[in-house]
């Protein structure tokens, strides 16, 4: 058996669970997948400038986010369709996430009801937080169904996705012939109204003319109670309108590189929107988090946590909710290891001068 000790020897591993076609809706990203790229790059390009000799004595991962503790700033991010890794989807990530306390967050396109995971993972003691990412229907009467069942479930905040108005331009994943199997559909979806459809070719009348606005933001804020966290922000103009459309928090996100070609790396957009927010809500950043290090760097860079979205499935794939488990458990692992020879005690310690900055005191 091969050792699996990071993020990247699942990918590994799940690549020879998953056939050719999944992988590449799973692993793929828009176009050219510059910004897929660029993800990780961006990370890895930053530089830490560790301190010695800090006293790291009683230090810890815990921080707090939208008002409760958590035991370390990692979540697992929305990702669709988890049954084409795995026959217990949605079921085994979740139920990986409360063993290790991470925050999970179930996409609209699950492939296990949302009921069903919620009941599975809201009483186990030491969870971390259960949300819900939601794609907006357009339907009103749908939508409002779809946020009382969310409600109803015990899902603690809504996580609106806003980058993905339509779904990018997938080459690798068309080239592969991709389609869902039998069997693994959008489950939370059955029975929501069709969009009419929109003239041939014709995209500003289509897809596009259903797509939510900043008023649709100020519908949904005020229809649900819950908290409302907007993902798919890189900028700080758009940070400072979702604090005026009362977001409750910010998702730093360029949907691990799978809507807009080229757009910027979220390591590199996150400081932009970390300035612009100034403490107001937490902000979250995702895309390309593969290590401790990784996560560290978002912590000092401002964000209160991280989502990791392809590393979930791919130790869903190689070894079911055990594997997920085993992977928030290297990335917090490496994250108390990076903390303690950068010289942070704890996660308020880090900032700027672990970049190059200048250091506090
Ligand atoms: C297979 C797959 C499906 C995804 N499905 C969703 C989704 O349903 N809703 C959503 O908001 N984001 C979705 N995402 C984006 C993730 O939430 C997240 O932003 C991204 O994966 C982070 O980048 P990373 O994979 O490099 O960690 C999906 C990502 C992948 C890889």
């Amino acid at each position: 058996v091969t050792l699996r000790l990071s993020a990247d020897d699942y990918g590994v591993a799940a690549a020879e669970r998953l056939d050719a076609a999944a992988r590449a809706y799973v692993d793929g990203g828009a176009a050219d997948e510059a910004t897929l790229r660029a993800n990780r790059a961006a990370w890895q390009r930053l530089v830490l400038w560790p301190r010695v000799l800090r006293p790291l004595a009683d230090g810890h991962t815990r921080t707090a986010l939208l008002g409760r503790e958590i035991e370390h700033p990692i979540l697992l991010a929305p990702v669709a369709y988890q049954r084409l890794a795995h026959p217990d989807g949605e079921a085994a990530t979740a139920l990986a996430a409360a063993a290790q306390g991470a925050g999970f967050v179930l996409s609209t396109q699950s492939s296990v009801a949302l009921e069903t995971v919620a009941r599975l993972v809201r009483d186990e003691p030491g969870r971390g937080p259960l949300w819900f990412q939601l794609y907006l229907p357009h339907d009103r009467g749908f939508a409002r169904e779809l946020l009382a069942r969310v409600s109803a479930a015990g899902f603690e905040a809504l996580m609106l996705t806003v980058d993905a108005p339509v779904s990018g331009v997938r080459d690798r994943e068309r080239r592969a012939g991709f389609v869902l199997p039998p069997g693994v559909s959008a489950v939370n979806l059955a029975g929501q109204p069709r969009r009419g459809p929109g003239p041939a070719g014709a995209f500003c009348q289509g897809l596009a003319a259903q797509a939510p606005t900043w008023a649709d933001v100020e519908w949904l804020r005020a229809e649900t109670a819950l908290p409302l966290l907007l993902k798919g922000i890189l900028r700080a103009d758009d940070a400072r309108l979702a604090l005026a459309a009362g977001a409750s928090g910010i998702v730093v996100s360029n949907h691990g590189g799978r809507t807009l070609d080229t757009a910027i790396a979220t390591a590199e957009a996150l400081p932009r929107v970390t300035a612009a927010v100034a403490g107001r809500v937490p902000v979250l950043v995702d895309g390309g988090i593969r290590r401790g290090t990784d996560v560290l760097k978002a912590i000092a860079l401002g964000a209160s946590a991280v989502l990791v979205g392809r590393p979930q499935v791919h130790a869903l794939a190689a070894a079911g909710a055990q594997g997920v488990a085993h992977v928030i458990r290297l990335l917090r692992d490496e994250l108390e290891m990076a903390m303690a020879l950068g010289g942070c005690a704890t996660l308020s310690d880090a900032g700027r001068w672990l970049l190059g900055g200048d250091a506090p005191g």
